[in-house]
């Protein structure tokens, strides 16, 4: 191991805990408070298949982190020890510095995680309003209160700046692509989630909805939620990711700010879990707090 022992928990003063339950919904932790979720230590293993082994990695809010690998490195793997579909082997995840356990997506939920998927779980048949209050809709003298239910997903989407739908009230099953995924993301910001999880947005997406998509993402780590994006697509990640994290063979094999990468040394990361292009990023990545958890990287090699 090339750098301090791969743990972000090294980082620089700013890192400063802030204390548990700060923030209301959508309040930033853009001031230098510890990250919303650390995972430390976290391994994972199926039987005798080691999927994940010794993650550490910081989650901020007001921030897009993207977590890049091939197929088969661990990044559905990791997504679903953290949104409580499977427990990790091993290691620990902070919640605003607090150790917790997170058994089911529903503590998941709870703590204010959501998850995008990619098959979004979204229903054709019913319209915008009800896919977002599905399972949370409101009441009012025993009946469905379908003026609050609408008032608020229409406020959460303009909030999301979110204008390509033509009415709410039409089924998700006539949107495109990229609007399923507004709607998927609008449905997990009304739950109050603190910290949204998508695991590749963009990847069903032409060009324009890929920009919808692309900003409201940006949106969401601008109104303070911390953001973490599966991607594939380095044009995407360069251009919504403040932090890179790249998994190789269930490894971290580097993480840090995004001005400490480029597109080439996050193939090389993916590919072969190390990179000799630092070169002129070299410098701003380790000041920036930036890790390999490789052998391979050495001095200015
Ligand atoms: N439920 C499971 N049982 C056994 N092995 C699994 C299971 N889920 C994932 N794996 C293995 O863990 C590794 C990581 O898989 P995954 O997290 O899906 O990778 P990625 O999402 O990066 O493509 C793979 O080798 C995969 O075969
Ligand atoms: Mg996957």
């Amino acid at each position: 191991m090339v750098m301090a022992e791969g743990s972000e928990g090294a980082r620089p003063a700013d890192a400063d805990r802030a204390p548990a339950g700060t923030g209301q919904r959508a309040a930033g932790g853009l001031g230098g408070s510890a990250p919303l979720l650390a995972l430390r230590g976290i391994g994972k293993s199926f039987g005798p298949v080691q999927a994940l082994a010794d993650i550490n990695l910081d989650i901020p809010a007001g921030q897009v982190t993207a977590l890049a690998g091939d197929n088969g490195a661990g990044k559905s793997t990791l997504i679903k020890c953290i949104a409580g579909i499977y427990q990790p082997s091993g290691g620990q995840l902070l919640w605003n510095g607090q150790p917790v356990h997170i058994h089911t997506p529903k503590d998941a939920t709870q703590l204010g995680i959501a998850t995008v998927y990619q098959d979004l779980a979204l229903c054709d048949n019913l319209d915008i309003v009800q896919n977002m209050m599905l399972g949370h809709e409101s009441v009012k003298y025993g009946i469905l209160d379908e003026i609050s239910m609408e008032l608020l997903a229409k406020q959460t989407l303009r909030d999301l700046a979110v204008s390509t739908v033509r009415s709410i009230r039409q089924p998700v099953g006539s949107l495109s692509g990229g609007q399923r995924q507004a709607v998927a993301v609008a449905k997990a910001v009304m739950q109050e989630a603190r910290l949204v999880i998508m695991d590749e947005p963009t990847a069903a997406l032409g060009v324009s909805q890929t920009e919808l998509v692309l900003s409201l993402i940006t949106t969401l780590a601008e109104r303070g939620h911390a953001v973490l994006v599966v991607s594939h697509n380095l044009t995407d990640v360069f251009r919504v990711a403040s932090r890179i994290a790249v998994l190789y063979l269930g490894r971290l094999a580097a993480s840090g700010p995004a001005t400490g990468f480029d597109t080439q040394s996050v193939v090389d990361f993916m590919t072969t879990g190390t990179s000799s292009r630092l070169g002129e990023h070299r410098k701003s990545a380790l000041s920036g707090g930036f890790t390999s958890g490789t052998e391979g990287w050495t001095d200015g090699n």
